[in-house]
């Protein structure tokens, strides 16, 4: 384990081909899906755990957000990473700290609006970390699709020199995809969390039926929502590649069903393509 930002570069010098997977911790087989595939992509396959506080808002989970550094380092070992970087926020973000990343177009929507800032702090970390480690390739997760599309857009924006590699959401048995926050909840409430999934699917579902029109899909998602009572839905939306909805959709494997929903408490999201292969 590494945790003093200046030496990771250093550490990693003239080992082969660099993979990076930046987490916040509390590492599950989502996780470890992303350091296999960079274990079978890469040399040398660094983790990162660090709970960034820029990209938590106020009044959000950020003191109460799961730590469980034992067993970070037992999973991602067993996954295949060489190295584990746990850098302290002080040394991420020194005093006097002034500068933030900012992404716009893509980041503007969906959780941009319902998350003010979030993908300033997103953004901002993720490029002092590949700064920090210079990986050839980066894995992140389809579960945070609009984050994705961020970074992406980041990277292209700012000549990054790296690739991102985009990996399939895994989920439970249940459908409910893999999340560290699924930790706050109960097993009762996780089969219950599952509704989010079936909504998805229900809109898959409208869309192979011939359904083209967004009003119509995100009513097909929105009435397993409502089978819910305890659910609370931020948003529902069908979006293309840019993160723009649109009236209609084409048959495209860009369009995407994305959801983000509160259940006991707990601020959950998922996506889809509105159109799987
Ligand atoms: P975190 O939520 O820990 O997620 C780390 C990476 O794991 C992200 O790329 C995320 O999309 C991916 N991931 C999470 N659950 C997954 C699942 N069920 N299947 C596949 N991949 C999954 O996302 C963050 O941390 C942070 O915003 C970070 C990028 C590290 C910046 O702080």
């Amino acid at each position: 384990m590494l945790r003093d930002p200046a030496e990771v570069r250093s550490a990693l010098a003239g080992r082969g081909r660099v993979g990076f997977v930046p987490t916040m911790g509390y590492l599950h087989e989502g996780h470890a899906e992303l350091i296999r595939r960079a274990r079978a992509e890469c040399e040398m396959v660094v983790v990162s755990v660090f709970v960034n506080p820029t990209q938590f808002g106020p009044g959000e989970d950020l003191s109460r957000y799961p730590r469980d550094l034992e067993g970070d380092l037992a999973l991602a070992g067993g996954a295949g990473a060489d190295v584990l970087f746990h850098p302290e926020a002080e040394a991420m973000y020194p005093p006097g700290y002034a500068t933030t990343v900012r992404v716009g177009g893509v980041a503007g929507p969906l959780e941009g609006e319902s998350r003010p800032g979030h993908f300033d702090g997103v953004a901002t970390v993720v490029l002092k970390l590949l700064n920090l480690v210079g990986p050839d390739r980066a894995y992140f997760g389809e579960k945070d699709w609009q984050q994705l599309a961020v970074v992406r857009r980041m990277v292209r924006d700012l000549s990054v020199p790296v690739e991102i590699v985009g990996v399939p959401t895994v989920r439970e048995a249940s459908g409910l995809a893999l999340s560290s926050r699924n930790s706050y909840l109960s097993p009762e409430q996780r089969a219950r969390a599952s509704v989010l999934s079936r909504a998805l699917r229900a809109v898959q579902a409208a869309a192979a039926s011939g359904e083209r029109d967004t009003g119509a899909l995100r009513q097909s998602g929105l009435a397993v929502l409502a089978e819910e009572p305890d659910l609370t839905v931020d948003y529902l939306a069908v979006v293309d590649g840019d993160m723009r909805e649109r009236p209609a959709v084409e048959n495209d494997s860009m369009t995407r069903v994305l959801v983000a929903a509160r259940l006991f408490g707990v601020r959950l999201i998922d996506n889809m393509p509105l159109f799987p292969e």
